[in-house]
């Protein structure tokens, strides 16, 4: 049996020409990978991020520095993994692997933007509060509104009194306090994609990308090839990764820190055109 997963309403359409013609796949061997290192973040909310007493980095965070930029070090993050494993930032318990890479390829054409992450994710998982899904992809797209998205990623989402933070509200999801960020994600059991937004509040549809996601997983590497809208050429939007792995929820996924995504634009990670 093949171990490849086709998802979503395309899958039909793949069986009715027995043939993948019907995407316009990017030709990927053509283009570049960026490693994107994620990790398991502990309970660091954007209200500890920004606290002095709590991270020196906020001096240099007013001074418009990026969360990238202070962290990301010869490819890989120079966090301490101990400090983030601890009892004061990860009171119920942290994963075995704390970072591990995503190679992240994204091409264009007219009318869609294709984005493709290969990784292999790792079991040892403290939480798994997500019985259904063994695995989940997700991408947040920030718009223009969003403070500092381009400094800060997703952080600007991420609230101390969201659910699964210690002592939150349990029906409180992912925020922003302006602009809103768009939200597709992957999840392995049936190939489920949401198109959603993160604004007042989390909705895991009602979104306008349009997101559409292929998943295969050979030996112990997922690829997840999500296609959407095409947000504009020229558009440098800035980004975040999150994986959820190893039957996890909620805050206890492995994030990303925030990226720039040019579309045939300057960026950390680079559309090209196809
Ligand atoms: C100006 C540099 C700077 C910026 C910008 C910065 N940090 Fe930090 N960060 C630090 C330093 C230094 C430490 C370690 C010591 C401390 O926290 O006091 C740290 C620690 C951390 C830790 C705890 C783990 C550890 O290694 O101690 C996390 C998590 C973290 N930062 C996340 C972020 C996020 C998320 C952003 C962006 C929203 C960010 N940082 C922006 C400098 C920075």
């Amino acid at each position: 049996m093949s171990n490849t997963i086709i998802s979503t309403a395309v899958a039909g359409v793949l069986l009715a020409l027995g043939s993948h013609a019907a995407i316009a796949a990017p030709d990927w061997g053509k283009v570049p990978k960026r490693d994107v290192h994620v990790f398991h973040p502990g309970a660091t909310p954007i209200e500890w991020a920004t606290k002095k007493a709590d991270h020196s980095g906020t001096a240099g965070m007013k001074k418009g520095e990026t969360c990238v930029g202070c962290h990301e070090e010869k490819g890989a993050l120079n966090f301490n993994f101990k400090r983030l494993a601890d009892k004061e930032l990860e009171p119920k318990g942290a994963p075995k692997t704390m970072t591990f890479p995503v190679s992240v390829q994204a091409a264009y054409d007219a009318a869609n933007l294709y984005i493709r992450l290969t990784f292999k994710s790792p079991s040892g998982g403290a939480d798994k509060g997500d019985k259904d899904n063994e695995v989940k992809a997700t991408i947040l797209f920030a718009d223009a509104k969003v403070p500092q998205a381009d400094q800060y990623g997703c952080w600007q989402s991420c609230h101390a009194d969201a659910k699964t933070m210690p002592g939150s509200d349990e029906k409180k999801s992912k925020y922003v306090s302006a602009g809103a960020y768009e939200l597709v994600q992957w999840a392995s059991k049936g190939n489920k994609v949401s198109d959603g937004s993160v604004s007042t509040e989390r909705k895991m549809s009602g979104g306008a990308t349009g997101a559409k996601a292929e998943a295969s997983k050979a030996g112990d590497t997922y690829t997840v090839t999500f296609t959407r809208k095409n947000p504009g050429e020229g558009k440098v939007v800035p980004i975040g990764v999150a994986i959820h792995a190893d039957n996890s929820h909620g805050r206890f996924h492995h994030v990303s820190l925030g990226y720039k995504l040019g579309i045939g634009a300057d960026g950390d990670v680079k559309a090209v055109k196809q």
